[in-house]
């Protein structure tokens, strides 16, 4: 029935800090990692075993962290290597896990190596990132785009080279082609990993390994670079050789950010037969519907069929389950309907498909109390250089300002970005200072941390319900998934099949009430838990009515002639 060894990080279900947006603890309007050991009771509270944190790394900030000056080093406005030491120790008294952001496609301009390498041509760091001449004077060397606007190439003067970027300028690409470079990139995951930490989330992983023959790419390619960026030579082979010399050696948990990835590069990188990556995230489920900037519409046999993709990877893959991070709009705002009439219904909705479905959970800080997006009334509210860096070419492109402001307020990151919402007081007790470096969103003194524990029926009390549901259940972990109902366009409802018990899930993901055939096989399932106050609590009808955004789980009785897990 299923492939698969056991591990703990299948078992686990993790939550993601942003720790800029998370809690502040000495007024700067910045969280920190204090701020974070100040709230580790309450992470443990709500019951995850991982904790990813997103970089806390020196770093000049023009990428939020996602810049690294200095590797060894912890960014100053979150606190230093002792602060990060006593965290680690309070994670692990806690039961805890960390893995932390190996940001190792690019570095900060302000890295060290740069400077070195950008000094002259002779210096040895040269190598360590990749120079190119332009084509003829003022033309780079291809028509390789950034992500955050413009050329991929940026004309150093000094030294008469353009050095490669896929994303700000400020975010040099290193040249994984030189061994120094992974060499190094070897050396900092050592010494973190004999901190303690248990492993890394890999920033846009499938980018290390550049196409050397540095030839243009397609016009049609070039709204989605990323498909040509995730497809070097050598990606395989890197991963190979970083897993023999560094992660073979430790018990690690890996989870690669698999941007512009095929479906055949997804199973060689996480392939259990062979040493990769654990596990990557793939974007399908959270770009449902993307156009760059623009968010279309989608339904929801086209998300039901993102979720059997991922199953249907091959089995000896192990998929991630994720709606939010730092990249991506708030989950309830784009899958759920965040109305006061359906917000918190909806959110729960969407944490039983989270944590009911087949592979590792990712929780976003927010989420479990149903942040939602914010309501942006100016371009100029933006701090992401995703949109500062894209702002010309997108009006240049015929988009009026309005509309660039319409679709950003469903797709911008900033959504994710705002402070975390802890109470009513000023800041949404995030920071005790004036203020905090993104504002907070006005609906802070309805949805609160606070609020949500003093309400045992709140968001946050069926996250963790649902956690504790997972976490003593192995069939709903390693149970094989079946999609029940592919084609209904409100209703999702799908199987877990373990070997001593079935569950299953359905969902009403609409604003209307559904009637919905429940069949036979079904009869006598056992409900578990729901979103809506439900009678009777075993399934009795052929037919079930399901209210707007009402989520449902049903277990079976105890099954007993399937085979054991290995
Ligand atoms: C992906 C990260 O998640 C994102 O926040 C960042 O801007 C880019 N990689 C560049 O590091
Ligand atoms: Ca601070």
């Amino acid at each position: 029935m299923n492939e698969f060894a056991k591990t703990w990080w299948k078992e686990s279900v993790v939550y993601q800090i942003y720790p800029r947006s998370f809690q502040d603890s000495n007024g700067d309007g910045i969280g920190d990692l204090q701020g974070i050991i100040s709230k580790l009771d309450y992470l443990a509270f709500l019951g995850i075993d991982v904790l990813w944190l997103s970089p806390h790394f020196d770093s000049p900030n023009d990428d939020n962290g996602y810049d690294i000056r200095d590797y060894y080093n912890v960014m100053e406005e979150f606190g230093t290597m002792k602060e990060f030491d006593l965290m680690l120790k309070r994670l692990q008294k806690n039961g805890i896990k960390l893995i932390i952001d190996l940001v190792v496609n690019h570095t900060s301009d302000e890295h060290r190596w740069f400077r070195e390498s950008k000094s002259s041509h002779d210096n040895p760091y040269r190598d360590y990132y990749i120079w190119k001449e332009g084509v003829e004077k003022g033309r780079p060397p291809n028509n390789w785009p950034s992500f955050f606007g413009g050329s991929a190439w940026e004309w150093d003067e000094a030294s008469g080279e353009y050095y490669l970027h896929y994303f700000g300028k400020k975010q040099p690409d290193l040249n994984w082609e030189n061994p120094k470079v992974r060499e190094e990139v070897y050396d900092i995951m050592r010494f973190w990993l004999d901190k303690g930490v248990d492993g890394f989330r890999m920033d846009v992983i499938p980018f290390i390994s550049k196409h050397q023959d540095f030839l243009d790419i397609p016009e049609d390619s070039l709204n989605h670079p990323e498909f040509i960026y995730a497809s070097g030579p050598r990606l395989h082979e890197f991963l190979e050789e970083m897993n023999r010399e560094v992660l073979s050696k430790y018990d690690t948990m890996t989870v690669g950010e698999a941007f512009g990835v095929t479906e055949e590069c997804t199973q060689l990188m996480t392939d259990e037969r062979r040493n990769e990556l654990d596990m990557v995230f793939l974007f399908d489920i959270g770009r449902i519907g993307r156009e760059n900037w623009r968010q279309n519409e989608w339904t929801l046999p086209q998300l039901k069929a993102m979720f059997n993709i991922q199953s249907e990877v091959g089995n000896f893959h192990w998929p991630t389950q994720f709606f939010n991070n730092h990249d991506n709009p708030r989950s309830v705002s784009k899958y759920g309907n965040d109305s006061p009439k359906y917000r918190e219904t909806s959110a729960k909705l969407l944490a039983m498909l989270l944590l009911t479905q087949k592979g590792t959970p990712f929780l976003y800080q927010g989420e479990e109390i149903g942040m939602t997006n914010y309501p942006f009334t100016s371009l100029d509210q933006f701090d992401d250089i995703e949109v500062k860096g894209n702002i010309d070419k997108v009006l240049k492109s015929g988009a009026s300002p309005e509309e660039f402001l319409q679709e950003l307020n469903k797709t911008s990151r900033d959504h994710a970005r705002t402070p975390m919402q802890w109470n009513k007081k000023p800041n949404a007790g995030f920071s005790g200072g004036e203020k905090s470096w993104l504002s907070v969103n006005p609906n802070f003194e309805i949805i609160n941390v606070e609020s949500n524990l003093n309400n045992p029926k709140s968001v946050f009390h069926f996250y963790r319900q649902l956690i504790e549901i997972r976490r003593n259940s192995t069939d709903l972990i390693y149970g094989d998934y079946f999609d029940i109902d592919p084609g209904h366009t409100k209703v999702f409802a799908y199987t877990r099949a373990g070997i001593r018990f079935t569950y299953l899930i359905m969902l009403n993901m609409s604003d209307s009430m559904v009637k919905y055939q429940v069949r036979f096989e079904f009869q006598d399932y056992e409900l578990l838990l729901s979103n809506i106050p439900t009678t009777p609590n075993k399934i009795s009808t052929n037919y079930i009515e399901l209210q707007p955004w009402e989520a449902r789980i049903y277990k079976s009785k105890p099954i007993t002639n399937r085979v054991e897990y290995e």
